[in-house]
């Protein structure tokens, strides 16, 4: 088997990736190691950043996203017994995110993808990527019980934290830059109405809560745990009691409850491997860089990185320069460590470390204070959280 561009993953990075390249005329294919019902039934994030969603509507995959997407013009921040909005409409020049699934924006990939008659492997067993150094590197695998070779002229490693790929490079060729925070985020799906119409990020002396939702019927919803917490230890109705303290308490205000459909914990973590590529291997997304989802940006980063790397195969097959695809790490890497950094941020201000003293809560709450009450500290929250422009310098 032969393609011009091999890709490894097909999550968001990896079948977004293949849609840009389908548009040039550049082809792809895609090798995934689940299924198709399981990428597409897998909860994941929910918030899309503006440039994002008008980069799937002017791709032609925003149809479904404009119709049961729930356009969000701000977020509440709660904390010292109060709420406060942050205006993306007046802080963000009138931008906005959009609260739709990842697993949706997935299924509408998948489906364009074979709508246009484009190859994704499902269920491709024993992956593995080699010979990056050379003029064409290979993707093997085994399907149908019988082992394949994809010969490619640049192979994509867009297959997760977990994936082949970054793990093919050889040792001491990439340099890794990691935090690993000491607490964990224990998410529920429920079938109950959102509380509120705009996501609400809480500060709380028992620790952080979330509630957002997927759709005008389900809450998705997060209590910060400890990082070894066993979900036996939560039963629906401490969850629920633990969400109406951190999120309402003391207000009167009261969250909706409902039957929970999913629980499930998240480490929390930032990662960066830097560079981004070896030879003729390109990482993208959660393969390259992790953020914890304080600030809602793994799947917008993971867009982001491909949007940058179909262009530069795109300059390589147009025109036969390769300076784009030798700038592709550098240049991911200026968003990413903004990114990174923001989503440090939200996290460091509205969660409680264990080695934070009152000193630190009181700092917290001033930082709190002076984002929802100053416009340029409210307007640095808005503008890196409908999400920084895809070119920024
Ligand atoms: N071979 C083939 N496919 C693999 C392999 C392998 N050895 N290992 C992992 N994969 C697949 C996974 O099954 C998954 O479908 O690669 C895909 C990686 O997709 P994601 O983990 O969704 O990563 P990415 O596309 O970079 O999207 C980043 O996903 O984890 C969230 O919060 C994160 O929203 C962010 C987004
Ligand atoms: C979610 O809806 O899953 C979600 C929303 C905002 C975040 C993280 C997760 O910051």
């Amino acid at each position: 088997m032969r393609t011009q561009v091999g890709i490894v993953g097909a999550g968001p990075a990896g079948l977004f990736l293949a849609h840009l390249l389908h548009l040039t005329g550049i082809e792809a294919v895609i090798v995934e190691a689940k299924s198709r019902r399981y990428v597409e039934e897998r909860i994941r994030a929910g918030v899309l950043e503006q440039g994002v969603r008008d980069l799937l509507v002017e791709t032609g995959i925003g149809e479904r996203m404009k119709l049961e997407g729930l356009l969000h013009h701000g977020i509440n921040l709660r904390f010292g017994g109060e709420k406060r909005r942050i205006d993306f409409s007046d802080l963000a020049d009138g931008q906005a995110v959009t609260v739709y699934s990842q697993h949706e924006v997935v299924k509408d990939l998948v489906a364009a993808r074979i709508g246009a008659g484009g190859t994704i492997i499902f269920e491709a067993e024993d992956v593995r990527a080699d010979g990056f150094e050379g003029q064409h590197p290979v993707i093997r695998f085994t399907a149908g019980g019988e082992r394949h070779e994809l010969f490619c002229d640049y192979i994509a490693g867009c297959d997760g934290s977990h994936g082949i790929c970054r793990s093919s490079i050889p040792e001491g060729a990439l340099t890794s830059f990691e935090r690993v925070y000491p607490f964990a985020w224990l998410g529920i799906l429920a079938r109950a109405a959102p509380a509120s119409e705009e996501l609400i990020y809480a500060q709380h002396e028992r620790g952080f809560a979330l509630l957002s939702m997927r759709s005008p019927t389900i809450s998705r919803l997060y209590v910060q745990v400890d990082p070894h917490e066993d979900l036996a230890n939560w039963p629906d109705d401490r969850i629920w009691e633990e969400l109406q303290i951190r999120l309402g308490g003391g207000t009167g205000w009261q969250l909706t409850e409902g039957p929970v459909l999913q629980k499930g914990i998240t480490a929390m973590r930032s990662f960066v491997t830097e560079p981004m590529q070896y030879g003729r291997l390109f990482l993208a997304g959660d393969a390259a860089h992790i953020v914890p989802p304080t600030g809602a940006k793994g799947m917008n980063l993971a867009i982001a990185d491909v949007r940058v790397l179909a262009r530069a195969l795109q300059s390589f097959y147009e025109t036969g320069r390769t300076d784009r695809l030798e700038a592709y790490s550098a240049t991911c890497l200026r968003r990413i460590w903004k990114v990174q950094r923001f989503s440090w941020w939200m996290t460091s201000m509205l969660h409680h470390f264990p080695e934070h003293t009152p000193f630190d809560h009181r700092r917290q709450l001033a930082e709190l204070d002076y984002v929802t009450s100053s416009r340029v500290g409210g307007a640095t929250l808005a503008e890196n959280y409908v999400g920084l422009p895809f070119d920024d310098p």
